[in-house]
């Protein structure tokens, strides 16, 4: 029998509660850190430790065949990248944010200005939806420097709990959206390992309930 492998963030944010929800539905493994790969010792899953950024495409390719991954990032990436569950942890929201004493109350308040973003896709496809222009600057971490360095007028990047953005004397002006981690599926997932997927959904529904 061929195993499911699961994808989820190597390190990061989502990674402790991902390897927590694994463990409370009964996949245990033992990794060493610094292993990319690991198979559970009593159910047929093999979990693969990634970059964030790197799941939606290998779940486009079909190499990996689930994941646990912040939607966030599959509507960044995603494209037709479905979810079968939500988690019910990593809860955030993407917004947009202005230095505090900015006159700028809302997306469209930057038009023709510069966003700072790690999120451009998304900021792209509220600037287009509500036909505002804006310059978008892609930068991959320590969005919220940006308008204290000159780089941009303001900036979309994730609020958890809102201390990055007190930090840096910004203040949030419109959540584009919100977002927590869920259970992802690869469209190339073939029947016998969508079975198995099927039980590990069945014992997160379990788990889920428990902690509600
Ligand atoms: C993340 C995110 C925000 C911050 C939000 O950054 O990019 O900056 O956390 O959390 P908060 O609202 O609780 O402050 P992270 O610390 O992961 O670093 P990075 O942006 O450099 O990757
Ligand atoms: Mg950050």
């Amino acid at each position: 029998m061929s195993n499911l492998r699961i994808a989820v963030q190597k390190s990061g944010r989502l990674n402790e509660d991902s390897m927590k929800i694994l463990k409370d539905i009964g996949i245990s493994i033992d990794n060493g850190k610094d292993q990319l790969k690991a198979a559970a010792r009593d159910f047929p899953v093999e979990v693969f430790y990634l970059r964030n950024g790197d799941i939606p495409q290998y779940l486009k390719d079909g190499v990996v065949d689930a994941a646990i991954i912040g939607e966030n990032v599959l509507i960044e990436k995603g494209d037709d990248i479905q979810f079968i569950e939500r988690l019910g942890f990593s809860k955030c929201k993407v917004s947009i944010a202005v230095p505090k004493e900015s006159s700028a109350n809302s997306l469209k308040d930057l038009a023709g200005k510069r966003i700072a973003t790690s999120y451009p896709e998304t900021v792209k496809k509220f600037l287009n939806g509500q036909n505002i222009n804006a310059q978008l600057h892609k930068i991959n971490g320590s969005v919220e420097i940006a308008p204290n360095i000159g780089l941009a007028d303001g900036i979309c990047d994730i609020v958890s709990s809102g201390s990055t953005l007190f930090k840096n004397g910004l203040k949030e002006i419109e959540v584009l959206l919100k977002s927590e981690a869920v259970l992802a599926v690869s469209p190339l997932i073939n029947q016998e390992r969508k079975a198995i997927l099927e039980k590990i959904q069945f014992r997160i529904q379990s788990v889920l309930k428990g902690r509600n």
